[in-house]
């Protein structure tokens, strides 16, 4: 592992974290081999995240493996191995970062009184105690160390500052503040930033980096993680299509593209290719078998496709009447007007259009009633579907009325 210095960016750029190999694997059905898990790195490097979760080294062989095959392998993305804050952990993660060209050791322990009591059965004191010595001996292996109190959000905040304090002197050179259990709210996330900055100067005194970590059990992952960008957080952990334990980590593709969508409000940049989401969350969702749902923001099949006649009429009139942003921005192939039974004539004439049928107005008007009908038994209406329309048309070679229709 080489000893480079750790991240520093301009103060308008946000740092994209990508765990959807630790936190995101971490998921029923979201396992992957080591060679899923290099391909998809692959994927995250020519997205341009700047920070890779590659694993947690101590969880299994299987997990070391892959972290160190991926230090081998990439070389844009900062590798980041996680280790619980015990010896034995950060031992092993510096071991699987050995080949990095530039590395990371991501240390957390629980904060929250809840965890401390009943997880880790552990004192406040102790576990000052244990954050100091684990960020020190993981500095002592790595120069650039994130530091994470887990459950933040639910950690008394006088403990959570000292904490933070404490692992700053100790070392650490990123403080992530995880929304463990999707518990905050924007607001109350963005406040927490806040108030830390405030009362633990070093922060910005030394450069530490802040960051976000959310989890979506109230679906407030990208809301929460995008309030504390507002508030001064600089790196934002997130997963691809959202993946990750329980209900999910924030989704990459949804924070990078209301970073973009949204320059006036958040005032920042990443560095991603952008036109590389769509595609990346197609490479996640074939290694994993299963796709994100439908509506899913930015990468979901139904994410810029239009059935409402009124909203395809808008749409061929001008796109921004109905999109925030273009699909090809985002690597989305096209635009789909799908056709069902609320589309209006305007959709079908452009698609018989680009089915190379050009119809007079008389003509249209007998497919549309055609059309209409068959929609209405059927869900969609694909390119064969009225191919088959016209040429039964062409065959009867007769004006038809709707009472035929019907
Ligand atoms: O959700 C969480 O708290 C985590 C930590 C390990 C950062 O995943
Ligand atoms: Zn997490």
């Amino acid at each position: 592992m080489s000893q480079d210095s750790p991240v520093r960016m301009d103060n308008n750029q946000v740092l994209i974290f990508d765990t959807t190999l630790r936190d995101g694997e971490q998921s029923p059905g979201c396992s992957m081999t080591t060679q899923e898990k290099l391909s998809m790195a692959h994927a995250l490097e020519d997205l341009g995240v700047d920070i890779l979760e590659a694993g947690f080294a101590m969880a299994s062989e299987g997990d070391f493996a892959a972290i160190a095959t991926i230090t081998q392998a990439i070389r844009g993305p900062r590798i980041t191995s996680l280790a619980r804050a015990r010896s034995e952990d950060i031992v092993m993660a510096a071991r699987s970062l050995e080949h990095a060209d530039r590395a990371r050791i991501h240390v957390f322990l629980a904060s929250s009184d809840l965890h401390l009591e009943y997880k880790l059965k552990m004192s406040r004191e102790q576990a000052l105690d244990q954050t100091a010595e684990c960020v020190r001996q993981a500095r002592a292996l790595c120069d650039d160390v994130e530091f994470s109190p887990e459950d933040a959000t639910r950690s008394n905040r006088d403990f959570l500052v000292d904490m933070v304090r404490v692992a700053i002197q100790a070392g650490a050179t990123t403080i992530n503040m995880p929304d463990t259990v999707g518990y905050s709210t924007p607001e109350e996330y963005a406040q927490m930033f806040r108030e830390v900055r405030q009362r633990v100067p070093a922060v910005d005194a030394e450069g530490i980096v802040l960051s976000s970590h959310c989890h979506d059990d109230l679906g407030l992952a990208v809301a929460n993680s995008l309030a504390a960008v507002a508030a001064g957080a600089r790196q934002v952990e997130c997963a691809v299509n959202g993946i990750g334990e329980r209900a999910g980590n924030a989704a990459l593709e949804e924070v990078a593209a209301a970073i973009y969508v949204r320059p006036d409000y958040y005032g920042v940049t990443t560095g991603l290719h952008i036109d590389k989401l769509y595609p990346t969350s197609q490479t996640l969702g074939q290694i994993i078998t299963f796709a994100p749902s439908p509506n899913k923001a930015i990468v979901g099949a139904n994410a810029f496709a239009h059935e409402s006649g009124i909203h395809q009429h808008g749409m061929l009139a001008n796109p921004l009447c109905y999109e925030i942003m273009t699909p090809a921005s985002v690597g989305v192939p096209a635009t789909t007007l799908v056709l069902g039974k609320h589309s209006g004539r305007a959709a079908l004439r452009h698609r018989l259009e680009q089915l190379g049928f050009t119809l007079s107005r008389e003509e249209l008007q007998q497919t549309y009633y055609r059309f209409v009908a068959l929609a209405d038994r059927k869900k969609n209406v694909y390119d064969q579907d009225l191919v088959g329309l016209l040429s039964q048309q062409i065959r009867d070679r007769r004006p038809m009325s709707m009472a035929e229709v019907d």
